[in-house]
């Protein structure tokens, strides 16, 4: 697997292959059906085995002309002269496309990675992380990044992008947590949904993965997540079915990992129970890459595409042939990817200019990048440095080299050229001192690596190790300079989970150097920043009292030192809140004693016993002390809440909350209103606070005010009862607080329910098979 994926990696490197698509439609032999004029039965009826079992599997893994003669190996090759090796490669770098069928005028549907933007072999945009735009906590600016993307995807004509990833922050190791957006279902699946809707205002699809709880990466491919039918509908299917209602993905991509017994490409209850049944969806139901053990158990599950292919048809057309695959059951898969192809650019016959918006794109990843940035310190107003005379002496090895995203199919490979914060600062006109510019610059030089360049492609890059600062240089900087600001850089990816030492936490000289640092400046009565270039959680409890201020920069994509130049200057006032809490260590994380499952070197299988109990929903409710919490995130100015209103003190199907917010303090800026929720508990142990809504203010200027309102319904009062698969809002006394975080809560009215009301009942799917002994209150 890790092969295959470096050769990609290798072969979108060397070449940039556009073909301009000339659509099929309407050009097949004019007595046969033809897609998007004939109904699709006459279609389907219309194929031969070998097409259907062709088009349910990719077409596997071929390149442009020029890399296919590069003498590389390449694995998943169609056989030459095959259905899927006659089909066309239109955009070279694509990760995948599905069979083309002229003679029906089937086309194909051409895929992109990934979460960050595209990344194949033309120039496109590398965008904040996830996590970062989640910490924005505005659905418009996500839509407008989405929006971005999709006009890359479609203007080099593609026709989808594998993204967004939408597991859930279960625990701070997950390698993959920075192209995934929270610890919290709402946040989460309206992030996503603002995402998908964006990038689908351009024409193009979307795959909202890894469809369910791939929230680990060690042993991906075998684990078991064994989960509890509540937590699974409250927590790790929530975002995904917010995603499906409010924003039509064009296809879903079922995860490596298993759930509670079943692979998620063979899980009939999470594919077709849940999925479709369920939720209603209508898009295609596609396999992660390369996984899955059994083709047919998979197209009866309800997966529709096999991806990348294209081994599996033979053993499709094998099985329909001795009767273990019915035909119908391959035509109904087939009938959801003839659906979906409808909507493709490449079937409408766009005609993309090749020339996507790439400076207006990279404007917006700025903004994104800032605006999603947190501010989690900032004593005797150290931020921002205003004046451009102030000598900024930078430290640490991000400050010079800094870390635009994480690795793996979420790294833009391409992207336009990295703005380092050093560069941001001097563009923004701050005068940055000169010693610790080349001392560090020097260092960098000598110390970093040789690269391996088909692994560095998909950002597995080898950096310098962080360059120690003793007490005497600190010194001798501190004198020549007016503010210190020091970056604490991280990476993670794909195919492996972070580690507690050195990577949680800090390393042994980035600990000292704070001090020292801090020490020195301290000493002469000035200011010390820690900027953290990060893709996730980090230990902060033990620190985070020694410099003055402390931003969390996230991996703002490839405009990363402009963004954080805007932040640091005033030009941007910090509006971003935690998308996850920062506990004060590791151990105290939920399911730190469940992660990475066991035996732990491979694990077979992982039990989520915290249940429901995850991130901020299990510090609340048993008072463990966080040090940063969900929700929180600091600005240059102030904001007082006032006057929270419910529309009435009784619940019928509808409540509706307001409150004011003013800015107090002299700057502009913007603030994120969050709305939670404590519930009743009856008959179920009820977390003590949920998250139900949020809002992010227009910028306010100093003494303005601003009404957020909130539209409260029964769906959020309830609750997912196991024994009866039902939502329930139970009747009772419920609370809604208004918070600046989770804990910080400001405002708070009740209201009563009279009787219990049954929201909705689902079906009777994902059961576990073994006990769980889930954490209770
Ligand atoms: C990743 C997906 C990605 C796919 C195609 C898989 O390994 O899990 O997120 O879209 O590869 O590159």
């Amino acid at each position: 697997m890790k092969r295959f994926k470096i050769i990609i990696v290798g072969l979108c490197l060397i070449s940039v292959n556009l073909i301009p698509f000339v659509n099929v439609y309407g050009q097949g032999t004019s007595n046969l059906p033809q897609l998007g004029k004939s109904p699709i039965e006459e279609i389907i009826a219309a194929m031969t085995l070998e097409e259907k079992a062709a088009l349910v599997v990719g077409t596997g893994l071929k390149m442009g002309e020029k890399e296919s003669n590069m003498g590389f190996q390449i694995p998943n090759q169609p056989i030459p002269g095959s259905l899927a090796d006659q089909t066309k490669v239109y955009v070279s770098g694509a990760v995948g496309r599905t069979l083309e069928i002229p003679r029906l005028g089937i086309t194909t549907i051409e895929m992109v990675d990934g979460p960050a933007g595209p990344s194949f072999g033309s120039q496109t945009t590398a965008y904040p992380i996830a996590t970062n735009l989640s910490s924005t906590w505005d659905v418009d600016l996500v839509y407008e990044i989405g929006r971005c993307m999709g006009n890359e995807v479609s203007e080099y004509g593609l026709d989808l992008l594998l993204a967004p990833g939408m597991n859930i922050h279960r625990n701070p190791l997950g390698g993959r947590n920075f192209e995934y957006y929270s610890e919290d279902p709402l946040l989460s699946g309206k992030i996503g949904a603002a995402m998908v809707n964006g990038i689908q205002s351009q024409g193009v699809g979307t795959s909202v993965k890894h469809f369910v709880a791939n929230n680990q990466e060690t042993n991906r491919i075998a684990v078991d997540a064994v989960i509890s039918e509540r937590a699974l509908r409250e927590i790790y299917l929530k975002g995904f079915e917010i995603a499906v209602k409010e924003s039509d993905p064009w296809t879903l991509m079922a995860s490596y990992n298993s759930v509670n017994g079943a692979t998620a490409t063979e899980s009939f209850d999470l594919l077709t129970t849940i999925a479709r049944n369920d939720w209603g969806y209508e898009g295609i139901i596609m396999s992660d890459w390369d996984t899955g053990k059994d083709p047919v158990e998979q197209l009866k599950a309800g997966l529709n595409l096999i991806m990348p292919g294209p081994y599996q048809d033979t053993v499709i057309i094998q099985a329909v042939k001795s009767g273990k695959l019915s035909e119908e059951v391959l035509d109904k898969n087939i009938a959801w990817i003839l659906k979906n192809t409808m909507r493709s650019p490449k079937f409408k016959g766009y005609e993309y200019s090749g020339k996507p918006d790439l400076e207006n794109n990279a404007e917006i990843a700025r903004k994104a990048g800032a605006e999603g940035m947190v501010l989690l310190k900032n004593e005797n107003k150290a931020l921002p440095i205003k004046d451009k005379n102030q000598k900024i002496a930078l430290f640490g090895n991000g400050s010079y080299v800094t870390n635009v995203g994480g690795s793996g199919s979420g790294f833009v490979m391409h992207a336009g050229p990295t703005i380092n914060i050093i560069d941001g600062l001097i563009n923004g006109g701050q005068s940055i001192e000169e010693t610790s510019k080349q001392v560090y610059t020097d260092y960098i030089k000598e110390n970093t690596p040789k690269q391996n360049m088909m692994r560095a492609i998909r950002g597995y890059i080898k950096r310098a190790v962080e360059m120690p600062v003793n007490e005497d240089l600190a010194k001798e900087i501190s004198e020549k300079a007016d503010i210190a600001v020091i970056t604490i850089r991280r990476n993670s990816g794909e195919t492996a989970d972070r580690k507690i030492e050195d990577d949680i936490n800090l390393t042994e000289t980035e600990r000292n150097n704070i001090e020292n640092i801090t020490n020195a400046f301290h000493a002469l009565g000035k200011k010390v920043v820690v900027v953290l270039n990060i893709g996730g959680v980090i230990e902060t409890a033990s620190w985070k009292s020694i410099p003055d201020a402390i931003l969390i920069a996230w991996q703002p994509g490839q405009e990363a030192g402009d963004a954080v130049a805007d932040v640091i200057t005033g030009n941007i006032n910090p509006s971003g809140k935690l998308p996850m809490s920062f506990p004060v260590k590791y151990e105290d994380v939920s399911s730190a004693k469940n992660f990475p499952g066991t035996p732990a070197e491979k694990p077979e299988q992982v039990v989520y016993e915290e249940g429901i109990y995850v991130g901020y929903r299990y510090f609340n409710s048993f008072n463990v002390e966080t040090s940063y919490p969900f929700g929180y995130g600091l600005s240059y100015t102030g904001f007082s809440y006032s006057n929270l209103k419910l529309s009435s003190k009784t619940f019928k199907n509808q409540i509706e909350a307001s409150i004011q917010i003013t800015n107090t303090g002299d700057v502009a800026g913007k603030e994120v209103v969050q709305l939670y929720i404590t519930a009743p508990e009856k008959k179920l142990d009820k977390p003590s606070e949920e998250l139900k809504g949020f809002a992010k203010t227009k910028l306010l200027q100093s003494g303005e005010s601003q009404t957020i309102s909130f539209k409260i319904d029964a769906e959020k009062l309830a609750s997912f009862y196991s024994d009866k698969s039902s939502w329930i809002a139970d009747e009772g006394e419920y609370t809604v607080k208004i918070g600046a975080s989770c804990e910080d809560i400001k405002l708070s009215q009740k209201f009563n329910l009279k009787d219990d009301i049954l929201i909705e009942k689902v079906s009777k799917a994902l059961a576990p098979k073994v006990a769980i002994d889930e954490m209770t209150k």
